[in-house]
């Protein structure tokens, strides 16, 4: 990728990340509002997102915010129950979802819990089609997707060396994940170029080594799932100084 393209913003530690984030929210949310009414955006699961969905539930966002008029979607969702500790929804749901007044019809769950993954995949897509907003031109967009980032370079559940990466006419796949051999139900690349706004949320020593290969400054000779992300859906990448720490320098 060429850091160059990207807006890279970094912060001393996981609680300033998870507040920038926030307000990057309230601006991008306040403003959909005020143009179309509605604010429509997939979440990501994993434990980075925790303290910025707390940070959204905290008494000043609750208020600033238009809860009543957004719509919540998940960017991918394991294959268990809602109320299963590795759900994606279960964690939002505790940290953001129980303590804010959005209309239920309006929190768009992956129901992954299906025991078919390819069923629960076409009843997502469906799912977009029937709740997402349209441009005057008849094209489908999400207001802001959330990402988190994997060691490996994968996005959503777009993991390496799998099939779905290659998907481009579905919105929503099932995939089956070799290395967690588990189940998954992920948007496609072809969804997440449909997002206005992408930001990227990355923390932790863990991380340092796929962000100095991502962002441009460790050579590398594989491509990552994150940097298969359509050239237009150019993504605000949020690091703390820990997944920053092989950056030479952040412009
Ligand atoms: C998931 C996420 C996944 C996650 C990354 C980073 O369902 O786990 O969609 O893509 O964002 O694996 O996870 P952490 O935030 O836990 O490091």
């Amino acid at each position: 990728m060429n850091p160059g393209r990207h807006s890279i913003m970094v912060y001393p530690d996981l609680p300033a990340l998870g507040q920038a984030v926030a307000q990057r929210w309230r601006r991008l949310a306040i403003q959909a509002h005020s143009e179309t009414g509605q604010f429509h955006v997939a979440l990501s699961g994993g434990t980075t997102p925790r303290y910025l969905y707390t940070q959204l539930a905290s008494p000043d966002l609750v208020e600033a915010l238009p809860w009543g008029t957004t719509h919540i979607y998940f960017g991918d969702e394991r294959c268990v129950p809602p109320d299963h500790n590795d759900s994606n929804f279960r964690m939002a749901s505790e940290t953001l979802l129980q303590h804010v007044s959005i209309p239920q019809q309006h929190i768009h769950r992956i129901e992954a819990e299906n025991p078919a993954p390819e069923l629960c995949a076409i009843r997502y897509e469906k799912c977009l089609e029937d709740n997402l907003p349209c441009t005057p031109q008849g094209r489908k967009y999400f207001d802001l997707i959330l990402l988190g980032l994997g060691p490996d370079g994968h996005i959503a559940s777009l993991f390496p060396d799998s099939d779905i990466l290659h998907e481009q006419a579905k919105l929503v796949a099932a995939v089956y994940v070799e290395k967690l051999q588990s189940w998954r139900i992920s948007l496609t690349f072809t969804a997440i170029a449909l997002a206005r706004h992408i930001i990227i949320l990355v923390a932790g020593d863990n991380k340092a080594d796929i962000i100095a290969q991502v962002l441009g400054y460790k050579p590398h000779t594989i491509k990552f799932p994150v940097e298969m992300l359509h050239e237009s859906a150019a993504p605000e990448w949020y690091l703390d100084t820990a997944a920053a720490a092989l950056l030479a320098s952040v412009d």
